[in-house]
């Protein structure tokens, strides 16, 4: 049986993974000094088999892990209510902690008239659920990224977009105009190896939780 596989996104997860997987007692070197390799074996001790993790982006750890390629995933909440269905979300992390909001230019008046907004965001889903429960039909506009760029140039009343210190907002004459969804990064699970490796699976999401109790991210 091919060792236990965690997808981990790259980029702003990446270091406080490392964290969390070093606290669980595993030899990381394969992934503080990964070059350019993608699947890094992760090993408890030279007696026990390899835990196998990867690196891909966000979007694609959810597909990975829906489709049994991975067992396990860390991705932030942000992915997964764009598109997260299909996986268990096993394990809330301290980290990657951020919020979703809407947001438009300082002193605006976002909701004085009665015209069609058009909103930017790279998560049409997360914007789209947002203004459904508020009854509001807006017309949204698919970005890939700085996405404050949009209401400044005339292109979208507002964005829903991530907000982590303000610090891009506030740069750019931008303000929250409303907090939407609390973020932070998600343990998932493939929904077969949940039930056709529970003892392994198990295992090793109580030592994921015994160390996210214990560690300084
Ligand atoms: C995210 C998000 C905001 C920024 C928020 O962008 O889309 O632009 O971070 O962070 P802050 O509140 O700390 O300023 P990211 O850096 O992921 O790049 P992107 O805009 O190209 O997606």
């Amino acid at each position: 049986m091919r060792p236990i596989r965690i997808a981990l996104t790259k980029g702003r997860l990446e270091k406080k993974s490392l964290t969390l997987f070093e606290t669980m007692g595993l030899d990381c070197s394969s992934l503080k000094d990964k070059g350019r390799k993608l699947i890094l074996p992760l090993y408890y001790d030279e007696a026990s088999a390899p835990i196998e993790v990867i690196l891909a982006k966000s979007a694609d750890v959810v597909t990975y892990v829906r489709h049994g390629a991975c067992d396990f995933g860390i991705v932030g909440k942000d992915t997964l209510a764009e598109n997260g269905a299909g996986v268990y979300e096993v394990l809330r992390l301290p980290f990657g902690v951020c919020k979703f909001a809407l947001a438009g230019k300082r002193d605006s008046d976002f909701y004085a008239g009665h015209h069609e907004r058009s909103i930017a965001t790279k998560y049409p889903a997360v914007a789209r659920r947002f203004f459904a429960q508020k009854g509001m039909d807006v017309n949204i506009i698919k970005i890939e990224g700085s996405v404050e760029l949009a209401p400044l140039l005339g292109l979208a009343d507002a964005i829903v977009d991530i907000v982590e210190t303000g610090g891009t907002l506030a740069a750019n004459g931008l303000e929250v105009i409303e907090d939407i969804q609390p973020i932070s990064a998600r343990v998932i699970a493939n929904v077969a190896s949940m039930k056709l490796r529970h003892a392994q699976m198990r295992a090793l999401l109580d030592d994921m939780a015994a160390a996210m109790a214990v560690a300084e991210f």
